[in-house]
């Protein structure tokens, strides 16, 4: 990212601070979830700010990074793979800016939570690259900031999910609110906890990502060389029944 400047812009939701710059010949804003020095944990994060300044600032068009523990043997360490679906276990987040009253209720369309069309733009990019980046996968989203116990894994296991994290909800669910386009490259840095032969720890976290930053870097980076303003998908009329703020 060239021309890089950090500023600091209030929300309704408190003070966030995205960086903006140029990446592929098109501006881009970059969110940092967990803050510039990954001081928050993610049932912390600020959600509602991120989404409502991406908003502000213009973006229509998310691309986000989940780190995710894998609950299948389809889904190895070291892989790239695009979510389709979620399954919700967080607990205290707030999921909506459609808080009654003068904001009105929104029953958000979920049907496809992750953007098809930018997905078909991911899997277009790595085909340029070279790179294998599966497309759909079913995300389930935990509390944490704890790991799992190895019965939640298999209890999420019967339910259908194919990995594990603690990100995506309700930041795909606020983005969806604003409607905008939002998709999200799971990166697996490790076998959830009991497929594993060994305790979980961030470290292991830390350095299974630092292994995938430049594919993935590429893979962002060449993703927006492709994309375009124009709206294949239904996500912009996500809250066209109660209307935008
Ligand atoms: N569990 C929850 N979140 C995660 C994991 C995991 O195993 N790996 C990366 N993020």
């Amino acid at each position: 990212m060239t021309e890089q400047r950090v500023i600091s812009m209030e929300t309704p939701f408190g003070t966030v601070e995205p960086v903006l710059g140029k990446l592929a010949k098109q501006d881009v804003v970059f969110m940092s979830r967990h803050g510039q020095d990954h001081a928050t944990p993610p049932h912390l994060v600020n959600y509602r700010g991120n989404i409502w300044a991406l908003r502000e600032l213009g973006v229509r068009k998310v691309v986000a990074t989940a780190a995710v523990g894998s609950l299948s043997p389809n889904y190895r360490l070291g892989e790239l793979v695009l979510l389709d679906q979620f399954l919700d276990f967080t607990k205290s987040r707030p999921q909506t800016f459609y808080e009654g009253g003068q904001q009105g209720v929104l029953h958000v369309d979920m049907t496809e939570p992750y953007c098809s069309a930018v997905r078909k733009v991911i899997t277009e990019a790595s085909e340029h690259l070279g790179l294998v980046v599966k497309n759909g996968a079913c995300y389930v989203c935990t509390e944490g900031p704890r790991f799992e116990t190895p019965a939640e894994i298999r209890m999420f296991q019967h339910l259908g999910a194919d990995l594990v994290g603690m990100t995506s909800v309700p930041e795909v669910v606020l983005a969806r609110e604003l409607g905008m386009c939002y998709a999200s490259i799971g990166m697996v840095t490790n076998e959830a906890a009991g497929i594993a032969d060994h305790p979980l720890s961030h470290a292991e976290v830390i350095n299974s990502i630092k292994d995938l930053e430049t594919n993935v870097a590429q893979l962002i980076q060449a993703t927006l060389g492709l994309l375009t303003p124009g709206q294949k998908c239904l996500c912009a009329s996500a809250n066209a029944e109660v209307g935008k703020f």
